[in-house]
């Protein structure tokens, strides 16, 4: 990298180019501007505004990931999806953990943190178990199946029974959808450029979509008031911190912070598991090696937290399917105070991003990191900050814990009573909206457990992300 060049913030069309390219498909626009720049890319925050110095720099590498992931008093978390009006519903239910910040931030995660902690995780296993076994109890061998649509109401059921304390399905599942549409027109292109509440505008959408999205929340809370609240799931625990501790949290951060959080688990779940099982059913060899030291320990059972460690092959596997299509592509923060990042004066207002997808494939750290290698695990520890599915620092994803175990459990059951086969003819590109997901879905053919093909190679995108032979 030219570092003179690195110095000087990319200015003109060029910034036009890569911000429609991003919108369209942020993958190969992260890449070439890796390749292109190295490890700092600025562009000027505002490109209308001539004379703004604040920046907005893209950093790569585990050195400013650290960087950026650690000093949470100059860079601040802002949240995923935008900020809309002042006092509108959009606001509150887009306000939870992930875009607090300081003394809220740290009071909102340790009241939160009971639930996460690997011993509450450990008794969440039978739910875990029996869910994922009730849905492949319903699948038939030789039917095609949307792998990716199951995953998601799977996710959904288990965040909802496990962390949410719901029984009743049917009004989960709809809040679930709710939140699909909520975060589907976040992400539209025209809501970051047209915010206007205006009849037939998608920001108006979006707003009315909040509008439903807070009462349904606010609905289910009054509910679980009304019925009890003195179970440990996260709905009981928040409303306790709201009622007998009235300083704890307010009626408004309690609805945002339950929406937020079925929103991060259940969307982050749904893509590790269906891209792990597209990663398996390419990789025939991987799957009979996995399948051999499951039927091993397990016999055809669920695991039990005690044998996870008895399951090495299972981890890396699990390890590199995250690795290679990481489900969060990218982070971004705020700059809250002036700051120095690499030769750049960032000042306050600046924003930066930093990027799992770029770490996880700098061929430095992964050699041929497009290559889907979980043996590459088996003696190899990443250095600080270049592993980051779930972010780090003081930040790393409260959802840590619930969602290793989770993947632990659901695909063993999975693997050892069904081989699942791309489907013939399957296009797989990718669409980002928060996750990496496939965008036209993942259909795949269940078939009896053991059955071996060649692999059906799918056509589309994911080529440039997984190298796959042909
Ligand atoms: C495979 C599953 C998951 C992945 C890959 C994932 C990924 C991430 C990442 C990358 C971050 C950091 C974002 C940043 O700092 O820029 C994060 C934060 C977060 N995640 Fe997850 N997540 C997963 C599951 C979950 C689950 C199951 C939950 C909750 C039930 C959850 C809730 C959160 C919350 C609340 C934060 C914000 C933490 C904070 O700022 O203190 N996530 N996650």
């Amino acid at each position: 990298m030219n570092p003179q060049r690195a110095a000087n913030p990319i200015r003109g069309a060029k910034v036009w180019s890569c911000a429609a390219k991003f919108i369209r498909d942020p993958i190969p626009v992260l890449r070439s501007l890796h390749q292109e720049h190295g490890s700092l890319v600025a562009f000027p925050n505002d490109p209308f505004r001539q004379f703004d110095p604040r920046l907005y720099v893209m950093a790569f590498g585990p050195e400013y990931n650290e960087q950026i992931l650690t000093n949470t008093e100059v860079f601040k978390a802002r949240g995923i999806v935008p900020q809309g009006p002042a006092g509108s519903a959009h606001q509150i239910v887009r306000f939870g953990l992930i875009s607090m910040n300081g003394e809220q931030h740290r009071r909102h995660r340790s009241l939160l943190m009971p639930a996460f902690h690997r011993s509450a995780v450990d008794g969440y296993r039978d739910t875990m178990a029996m869910l994922t076994t009730h849905l492949v109890d319903q699948w038939r061998v030789g039917e095609t199946r949307d792998i990716s649509r199951d995953m998601r109401d799977l996710a959904l059921d288990v965040s909802s029974m496990v962390l949410f304390g719901y029984s009743e399905k049917e009004s989960y599942r709809q809040l679930g959808r709710l939140i699909e549409r909520w975060m589907a027109t976040s992400f539209s292109p025209k809501i970051w450029f047209f915010q206007w509440d205006l009849p037939g505008f998608p920001f108006r959408r979006l707003l009315r979509l909040a509008e439903e999205l807070d009462r349904e929340v606010r609905r289910m809370i009054h509910q679980r008031r009304k019925e009890s609240h003195d179970g440990d799931d996260v709905i009981s625990m928040l409303i306790r911190a709201h009622d007998q501790d009235n300083g704890a949290m307010t009626e408004d951060e309690l609805v945002g912070e339950v929406s937020i959080l079925f929103t991060a688990a259940h969307e982050t779940n749904t893509v590790a598991l269906t891209w792990t099982l597209f990663l398996l059913s390419q990789h025939p060899k991987i799957l009979s090696d996995l399948l051999e030291e499951l039927d091993g320990e397990l016999h055809g059972d669920a695991p039990r937290v005690d044998q996870f460690d008895r399951l090495p092959l299972l981890e890396w596997v699990i390890k590199e399917s995250m690795r290679i299509l990481p489900p969060v592509a990218w982070g971004t923060r705020a700059v809250d105070q002036p700051t120095q990042l690499g030769p750049f004066e960032l000042p306050k207002g600046s924003r930066v991003l930093y990027s799992q997808y770029i770490t996880h494939n700098l061929p430095d750290i992964y050699p041929n990191p497009r290559r889907f290698h979980p043996e590459r695990w088996s003696s190899f520890a990443p250095p600080p900050y270049a592993y980051i599915p779930f972010g780090g620092g003081p930040r790393l994803c409260i959802g840590y814990a619930f969602s290793m175990t989770f993947l632990r459990i659901a695909l063993p059951i999975i693997l050892q009573r069904y081989n699942l086969a791309l489907a013939p003819g399957t296009r797989i590109d990718r669409t980002y909206q928060v996750t990496i997901a496939p965008k036209y879905g993942m259909p795949m053919v269940v078939q009896a457990k053991g059955t071996r093909s060649k692999p059906i190679r799918p056509e589309g995108t994911i080529h440039d992300m997984v190298a796959l032979d042909s």
